[in-house]
């Protein structure tokens, strides 16, 4: 029985832009937002959505096999991210919950971010920039302070989906970079497009320049960038990863960097995050790390408000979540 809309009460875990509330509070929903500052913890979180019927999640959220038991009277989690390795998707559709997500919609501002970390990387800007902060900016010397050109390099993308595609695309468009990529399956649309050729893992990782991932999350590609994989790359790549930060071991990425193994590393995302401001990547000369803002841009940030409610709406008007990552949920 789905109840009247005014009776719905829906959580949601970190103030989300005004598009996306304003859809939700015009269909009469009854919105609670979490507004400290620091995250809500599980426990918390738990308490809280016990007393509403849906939650709209961050990627911060942890959403595994405990929390849905306890809170498996949910009608709806609907995530605020294209990501979902936080949720525990198999428990979810035990439990009869879907879940949406919002793909599509952050693929060029993440990208972009990729993109920029490659170029800042390859020409040592994070670094160059703190130099001057510093007050060592000097003198001029011919043989200091060199980066490596991107002109005709190859770029390897591991998991060619839509930012993995949107990253080379820009890439052979500015560079006329080569592209080959790793992925489970074909990627048709990138081989006519963009002349990318589908080679084994170990081909990517020694002939690829610039390796820049874009997988998803999973036990399969969780820490596959070790130091056995380093070790294979090219001593003048880099490796740029805006995916996610537990796709490779920090501890060999830094081993590789500081024993020249690669080149430099350019990070949207780290293991764990926020990353310690102490981690020795942030001293190093052809390090740039951000902090996690591949969807920070106004355009994304609002069709991502936007897809996060409409999952919600369309669960209680039809039962339908546009975006649904577990359709089985609702048979
Ligand atoms: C995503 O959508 O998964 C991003 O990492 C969040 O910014």
């Amino acid at each position: 029985m789905v109840e009247e809309k005014e009776n719905i009460k829906i959580f949601i875990s970190r103030e989300i832009p005004e598009i996306g509330l304003g859809l939700l509070k015009n269909e009469g929903f009854k919105i609670t937002i979490w507004k400290e500052a620091i995250p809500v913890t599980q426990q918390e979180l738990i308490q809280l959505v016990k007393k509403h019927n849906a939650l709209l999640s961050m990627g911060s959220d942890k959403i595994d096999k405990y929390f849905l038991n306890e809170c498996r009277h949910l009608d709806i989690i609907s995530q605020f991210a294209v990501g979902y390795d936080n949720i525990d998707i198999a428990e979810a559709s035990r439990l009869k919950i879907p879940v949406g997500n919002t793909p599509g919609v952050l693929s060029d501002a993440t990208a972009d971010i990729a993109f920029g970390l490659m170029i800042a990387t390859s020409r040592k800007m994070f670094f160059m920039h703190k130099l001057i902060t510093r007050g060592e900016w000097n003198y001029f010397f011919p043989k200091a302070n060199l980066g490596i050109e991107l002109r005709n390099k190859t770029l390897g993308i591991f998991g060619l989906g839509r930012i993995g595609y949107e990253m080379a695309s820009r890439s052979r468009g500015a560079f006329n970079m080569k592209v080959i990529y790793c992925n489970r399956n074909q990627n048709r649309e990138a081989e006519k497009n963009l002349k990318a050729e589908k080679v084994s893992f170990d081909r990517l990782l020694s002939e690829s320049d610039v390796l820049s991932i874009h997988c998803k999350l999973s036990a399969e590609t969780k820490g596959i960038f070790d130091w056995n994989a380093f070790k294979k790359m090219k001593p003048t790549s880099l490796f740029i990863n805006t995916a996610r930060g537990q796709v490779h071991n920090e501890n060999d990425l830094i081993r590789a960097l500081n024993e020249k193994i690669i080149w430099g590393a350019g990070l949207d995302v780290t293991n764990p995050e926020p990353m310690h401001p102490g981690n020795p990547l942030l001293e190093m000369e052809n390090v740039s790390v951000l902090p996690h803002i591949g969807s920070a841009t106004v355009e994304a940030r609002n069709e991502m408000a936007r897809l996060a409610a409409e999952n919600i709406i369309g669960f209680y008007r039809a039962k339908t979540v546009p975006n649904i990552l577990n359709p089985e949920a609702l048979t």
